[in-house]
């Protein structure tokens, strides 16, 4: 494992304790975490440090070099209960790991396509049993409106380089969530006018 694939990233030491003040209370002491979009893998590192032994944690990106950083660090760490990253496109029917305990996804829906969204809400449908956590965090308009202006600046700079990303309304999300068998989110603001959303699973 060559530790130079490591990548840093900024946002991730700046919230990764926010999130994690916001996502412990609702961690089980056991079972596996599956992580969407991991990209540095920092957010992963973090929360198994942070956790028991039994609490396993499934990171996973589509891209090759997020990989790599991602198990660059989980070799660094030394910690046990960090698996190695696997290939998963959120859009996909078929996700490589067909259960979860809690699955977790930190800003990938406005800088991906919204395939990906209705993916990731199904996929953790599919792989979450009954009162099993989404976890989602990311900026979002509130009621067709942006949070701050930094957030309509930001979604401007996101659509001009792809006309298919954007910055969510977060009711569409919640609504898709929904249909796809959750109960409506608990919403915590976050710092830098983000939000967490926290969806559980209906019986
Ligand atoms: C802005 S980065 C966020 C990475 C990390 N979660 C963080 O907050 O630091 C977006 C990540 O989403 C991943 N991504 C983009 N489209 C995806 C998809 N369809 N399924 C899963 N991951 C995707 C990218 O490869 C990238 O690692």
């Amino acid at each position: 494992m060559n530790d130079d694939a490591r990548q840093y990233a900024p946002s991730a030491a700046r919230n990764r304790d926010p999130i994690w003040n916001v996502l412990a209370p609702h961690m089980p002491p056991r079972g596996l975490v599956l992580e969407v979009a991991s990209g540095s893998g920092e957010h992963t590192l973090h929360f198994a440090r942070a956790s028991g032994p039994e609490l396993i944690f499934q990171p996973s990106d589509p891209d090759a070099a997020a990989r790599a950083s991602i198990d660059a660090w989980a070799a660094a760490s030394g910690l046990g209960n960090i698996r190695p990253a696997v290939v998963l496109d959120a859009a996909a029917d078929a996700w490589p790991v067909d259960r979860a305990d809690v699955v977790v996804c930190i800003n990938m829906i406005h800088i991906s396509p919204w395939s990906s969204a209705v993916g990731l809400v199904r996929g953790a449908a599919r792989v979450l049993p009954a009162g099993g956590l989404l976890f989602l965090y990311g900026p979002y308009r509130r009621s067709g409106a942006h949070t701050a202006p930094s957030n309509a600046a930001f979604d401007l700079d996101l659509r001009r380089r792809n006309p298919a990303w954007g910055v969510r309304d977060l009711e569409t999300v919640a609504d898709l969530a929904v249909a796809a068998g959750f109960a409506a989110p608990h919403i915590a603001p976050m710092p830098a006018n983000n939000f967490s959303l926290l969806f559980h699973r209906r019986p």
